[in-house]
């Protein structure tokens, strides 16, 4: 299964698909369990940072692997990424799907690039997610901008700024009337970033609404900093004895959050 076939699914299902952030293996490990355990297709995020920690081609090998021991579908997405070079080079790695964050340009040059992308991508099959507006308060995603973005680039799906942000810093207040709007006018998955923080309702409205795939990080991250915190006290010192509590932790989380995105 694509994951256009994917998307296509869950948005005539009225449920959302998770990415879920990793840069180590016991992140990745953790969010492949979780996604078996609770047999739903998943999409695996690395931003930049993340994906030069670890290696672009190291993590295509990773996945790659991972998916001949794991039953259900499962994807790989360059997140934020404003390098076309590096874009490439991810598309060229094997990555399933790239996010170009055009966000902080003009939009017309948000358009002349994403259209490069589009073109490199679409070629060799790969999905790709533009973003106009970047996910901040002050500048909500304009539904008039977002259908003529999508129209003029053919991007597949659109990261929507609707008043989730990145970080757990404050209480997102979701602009669900906006939601509608922006869906009315454009086909395209539409993407929720910043969903660390964002409460349950909110998510679940959000993708009765048209919400396609939520995208999470902090919590993941605080999840396994807390519990690697935890295990460092201890006498133990082998990394094999550690780390599984630490994955476990990462399970958790994610288990928790597709729970919300399958509407249980
Ligand atoms: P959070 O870190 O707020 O979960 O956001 C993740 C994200 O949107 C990655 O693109």
């Amino acid at each position: 299964m694509t994951l256009k076939d994917c998307l296509r699914k869950v948005q005539r299902q009225k449920f959302a698909i998770g990415q879920f952030n990793f840069s180590t293996v016991e992140q990745l490990r953790g969010i492949l369990d979780a996604a078996e355990r609770m047999k739903t297709p998943v999409i695996l995020g690395t931003s930049e940072g993340e994906s030069k920690f670890l290696g672009l081609k190291e993590i295509s090998a990773l996945v790659e692997i991972s998916k001949m021991k794991y039953k259900v579908p499962v994807f790989l997405n360059l997140d934020h990424s404003k390098d076309l070079d590096y874009i490439k080079k991810a598309i060229d790695f094997g990555y399933s799907a790239v996010h170009f964050d055009g966000s902080g340009l003009s939009l017309e040059k948000n358009v002349k690039y994403a259209k490069k992308v589009v073109e490199y991508a679409h070629k060799r099959g790969v999905l790709v997610e533009g973003e106009i507006d970047s996910i901040k308060e002050k500048s909500l995603t304009s539904p008039d901008k977002a259908e003529r973005f999508v129209e003029q680039t053919k991007v597949d799906s659109l990261a929507i700024a609707i008043g989730s942000a990145h970080g757990m810093f404050k209480k997102a207040k979701l602009d669900f009337e906006r939601l509608k709007q922006i869906r009315k006018k454009t086909n395209a998955f539409l993407v929720l970033h910043g969903g660390s923080g964002v409460s349950d309702m909110q998510i679940k409205k959000a993708i009765k609404l048209g919400i396609n795939k939520i995208n999470i990080n902090t919590e993941l991250r605080l999840a396994w900093k807390r519990t690697l915190a935890k295990s460092l006290k201890a006498q133990e010192i082998k990394p094999y004895k550690i780390l599984p509590k630490v994955q476990k932790a990462v399970q958790e989380k994610v288990e928790e959050k597709v729970k919300v995105f399958k509407n249980e």
